[in-house]
C-alpha cells in the first residue's frame, strides 16, 4: 500500500496525488471514495455536498432555484465548508453543521437545479480547487476530472444502470427511515430527471474525461467495485512513478 508521503507525483513538486471520481447519482461514488481515501491515506472531499448545502440555503431563503441572478446574490452571502470525516464529510453552511439535512429528495432536486448555472459552478470550482490545491485527496463529483482538476493523476468514471442506481438510492432512503413514503419507481424517475439535467447542462455536463478509466458497477457488489477501483489507483500510481 502506498502512503500519502509516497504520493507526490504531479509537476508541482509540493502537490500530492489527486484521485478524481466522477459519475452519476447512485453509482456508488461516495462509498468508493471513502474506501480509497482510507486505503491510500488520503482526504476525501465530496463536492456534491457543497451543491446540496447551497440548494438547502436557497430553499431556506425562499430563493428561486431557477433564478441565476438571485442565486448569485445569495452565493455572496454564503460560506460552505467541508470537513473530511471517517464515514462522510461534515458540511458547514454559514458555520452551521447541516450534514444531516442534505440527503433528501427536496434538497437533491434543489442541488441539481442550482448546479446548472455557470456563476454558481465557477464559485464552487474555485472553492474546490482551493481545498484540494495541496493534493493528497480523493475528490468526487461530476466535473472533477474534466474541470476542477484536469491534471489529476487518477481519474475514475463510475457508472451503473439507472435502475440499479435507483434501487441503491431507495435502499439508502430506507436507512434514513423515509422508505415507506416513496415507491422505488418514483426514486428511479427522479434520478433519471437529475441525470438528464446533469448530463445535458451547457456548463460542465457530466461526462467522462478522455483520460478517465471507466468502471461500471452495475453487476458488481460494493466489495468488487472497491477492489477494482483500488487496482485502478495502484496501476496509475505505479505508471506515474515509473514515468517520473
Ligand atoms: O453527488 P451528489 O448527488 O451529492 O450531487 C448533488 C447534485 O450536485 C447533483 O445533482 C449534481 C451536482 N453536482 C455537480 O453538478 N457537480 C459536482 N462536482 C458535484 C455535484
Amino acid at each position: 500500500m502506498n502512503s500519502a508521503e509516497d504520493l507526490s507525483l504531479s509537476n508541482s513538486p509540493n502537490r500530492k496525488v489527486i484521485v478524481a471520481i466522477d459519475g452519476p447519482s447512485g453509482a456508488g461514488k461516495s462509498t468508493l471514495a471513502r474506501h480509497l481515501a482510507q486505503h491510500f491515506s488520503l482526504l476525501n472531499l465530496e463536492t456534491g455536498a457543497m451543491y446540496r448545502a447551497f440548494g438547502l440555503k436557497a430553499l431556506r431563503a425562499h430563493c428561486p432555484v431557477d433564478d441565476p441572478k438571485a442565486l448569485e446574490i445569495l452565493s455572496t452571502e454564503t460560506t460552505i465548508h467541508l470537513e473530511p470525516g471517517e464515514a462522510e464529510n461534515r458540511v458547514f453552511l454559514d458555520g452551521e453543521d447541516v450534514t444531516g439535512q442534505l440527503r433528501n429528495q427536496i434538497v437533491s432536486d434543489a442541488a441539481s437545479r442550482v448546479s446548472v448555472f455557470p456563476v454558481i459552478r465557477a464559485w464552487m470550482v474555485r472553492r474546490q480547487q482551493q481545498m484540494g490545491e495541496s493534493g493528497g485527496i480523493v475528490m468526487e463529483g461530476r466535473d472533477i476530472g474534466t474541470v476542477v482538476f484536469p491534471n489529476a493523476e487518477v481519474k475514475i468514471f463510475l457508472d451503473a444502470a439507472p435502475e440499479v442506481r435507483g434501487m441503491r438510492r431507495y435502499e439508502q432512503l430506507g436507512q434514513t427511515g423515509r422508505k415507506p413514503e416513496i415507491q422505488p419507481e418514483e426514486v428511479i424517475r427522479e434520478l433519471r430527471e437529475r441525470d438528464f439535467r446533469d448530463r445535458n447542462r451547457a456548463d460542465s455536463p457530466l461526462r467522462p474525461a478522455p483520460d478517465s478509466v471507466l468502471l461500471d458497477s452495475t453487476d458488481m457488489t460494493l466489495e468488487e467495485a472497491v477492489r477494482a477501483a483500488e487496482a485502478i489507483v495502484e496501476a496509475k500510481l505505479t505508471t506515474a512513478h515509473t514515468n517520473s
